[in-house]
């Protein structure tokens, strides 16, 4: 059977990021394959965080791997109906909160579509957003690497490199604390982005993809092109070769403008997909 401990209620009402309980589980699969099966148990802004996340899942059909105890690993229920953007946005919105989140730590954060955060290009989180069979509902899962060492993340040589707070500053984060300020960050930057065009301001603020050319695989074609922003529908927006314009719901992007990778920095890894 599996234990958590008690629902701890994390505050007052707002779209639900911050007002529904914390349930922490000593080790799951992975939170949003919990959340999804327990839908009917759960109400909108629960958060459900494993400790030990074993079979974590990632965009694309990757796997999300975290560390036991040393990664966040969680997932919120939301009612998108709360926000007052599309269910499309909340993403975005999400990955916006976890960089103010890093930023209260003191740490600057970028944000590359559709919702990675970055910090010098690394990626610290990852979000993955996904629905049920309830109706407005939707799932958001985040892994954020807190205190990750250069030993828990894959060689340097491959293609995503990866960071994490304590990689960053040099020192152990406490992972209460830091989901305490993320849930709160997260509240506030769905009231910051309280329409589509204040979206796209404070993303276009934090872009990591700002002025670069880009590869975008979406696993059907491959496309090469200059990155003109993000629509306020959430796509993503490319200029392609003969100048016509391109959009993209979903998709791999990285930045091709660069012909090595990050060089490796001694104590700090790279990929971890
Ligand atoms: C990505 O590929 O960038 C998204 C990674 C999302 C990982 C998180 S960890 C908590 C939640 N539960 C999962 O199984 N995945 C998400």
């Amino acid at each position: 059977m599996q234990s958590f401990s008690a629902p701890a209620n994390m505050g007052p009402p707002g779209t639900g990021f911050q007002s529904g309980r914390l349930w922490v589980f000593p080790e799951l699969d992975s939170t949003n394959a919990w959340v999804l099966a327990h839908l009917e148990d759960l109400q909108p802004g629960d958060v459900i965080r494993a400790i030990h996340q074993t079979h974590g899942r990632g965009r694309m059909n990757r796997v999300w791997i975290a560390p036991p105890g040393r990664a966040l690993t969680l997932s919120l229920l939301l009612a998108p109906s709360r926000f007052p953007v599309a269910p499309q946005l909340i993403g975005q919105i999400a990955a916006l909160g976890v960089a103010r989140c890093l930023e209260q730590w003191a740490i600057p954060a970028q944000v590359k579509w559709p919702n990675d955060v970055l910090v010098a290009g690394r990626k610290i989180a990852g979000l993955l957003l996904e629905t049920g069979s309830a109706p407005d509902r939707l799932v958001l899962g985040i892994g954020l690497n807190v205190n990750l060492r250069a030993e828990d993340l894959p060689p340097a040589q491959l293609r995503r490199p990866a960071t994490s707070l304590q990689l960053e500053t040099g020192r152990e984060f406490n992972l209460e604390a830091v989901l305490l300020s993320l849930i709160e960050s997260l509240e506030h930057s769905a009231r910051d982005c309280a329409s589509p065009d204040d979206l796209r301001r404070f993303w276009e603020a934090k872009d990591a993809l700002r002025q670069h050319w880009i590869r975008i695989e979406t696993g059907t074609e491959t496309i090469e092109g200059r990155y003109t922003g993000i629509r306020t529908d959430g796509q993503l927006a490319v200029e392609i070769a003969d100048h016509t314009q391109r959009e993209f719901w979903s998709g791999d992007v990285e930045r091709v403008d660069f012909t090595a990778p990050p060089a490796p920095h001694p104590d700090r890894p790279a990929s971890r997909e």
